[in-house]
């Protein structure tokens, strides 16, 4: 396995945005690109994993070697994701999933009234929180989209989330986080020293990430 050191191994990576629908053309999304996932999803292929990119809508081409499922809302996401979780080996988490979703959405376009309008949003489920109850043999890796207390707020995710590793971005930071090239991240284990990256192009940031991971798997089946 020189070369492919994930042979063997069953990996989902979901990517991109989600949308949370209001009515037939209007929906609550974000700034994702999809690019950081299919980054990650490219590299773990090319590493010798069996690859399932879950993706939000996003405008980039399915990775080569990759096998990807393509979804709408965090609830569409969330399913494929439960649905093979029991027989995957690894899960990457690095999409950004919308934490509310309006509570109703209307199977017509809602049309303009008088006055303001609120619209009232209800908790999605979260996913990466399920699959750390969940979890079982799997490694599971999340990220961290923070603007403040990076390091708090990541460690708190490693811990609540039942996770063997968070990536955390700062997505205030020029380089860093959404649609860019290049990202900024820094790697918070629950066994193992913290590994800060410098600037990097999405591309290394996720063979840097996968080097981190083949160790793990490599310490967990020893
Ligand atoms: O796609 P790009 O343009 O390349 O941008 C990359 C990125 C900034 C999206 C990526 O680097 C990143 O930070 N992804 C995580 C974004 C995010 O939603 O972070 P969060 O801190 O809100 O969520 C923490 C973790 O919980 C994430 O792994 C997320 O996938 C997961 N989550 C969140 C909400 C939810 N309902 N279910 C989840 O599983």
């Amino acid at each position: 396995t020189e070369g492919k050191p994930l042979q063997g191994k069953k990996m989902i990576v979901t990517a991109g945005p989600t949308r949370e629908k209001i009515d037939p053309v209007r929906f609550f999304s974000n700034r994702s690109s999809g690019k950081m996932g299919y980054a990650i999803a490219t590299e773990a292929a090319r590493l010798g994993a069996d690859v399932l990119l879950i993706s939000g809508p996003t405008v980039l081409p399915d990775p080569p070697g990759v096998t990807t499922i393509r979804v709408e809302s965090a609830a569409e996401m969330f399913q494929e994701v439960i649905n093979r979780y029991d027989e995957t080996n690894i899960v990457v988490k690095t999409a950004a999933v919308a934490d509310y979703r309006p509570s109703e959405s209307y199977s017509k376009k809602m049309k303009k009234q008088a006055g303001n309008l609120s619209i009232e949003m209800e908790r999605t489920t979260d996913i990466l929180k399920t699959l750390g109850e969940r979890k079982k043999e799997q490694l599971l890796i999340g990220f961290a989209a923070e603007t403040e207390n990076v390091e708090e707020y990541a460690r708190k995710k490693l811990f609540n989330k039942n996770l063997d590793m968070v990536v955390a971005n700062n997505v205030n930071e020029t380089g860093a986080g959404f649609a860019g090239d290049t990202n900024i991240v820094t790697i918070y284990k629950r066994v193992g020293d913290t590994l800060q990256l410098p600037l990097l192009s999405k591309n290394d940031v996720a063979k840097r990430l996968l080097a981190e991971i083949i160790k793990l798997d490599k310490e967990d089946t020893q």
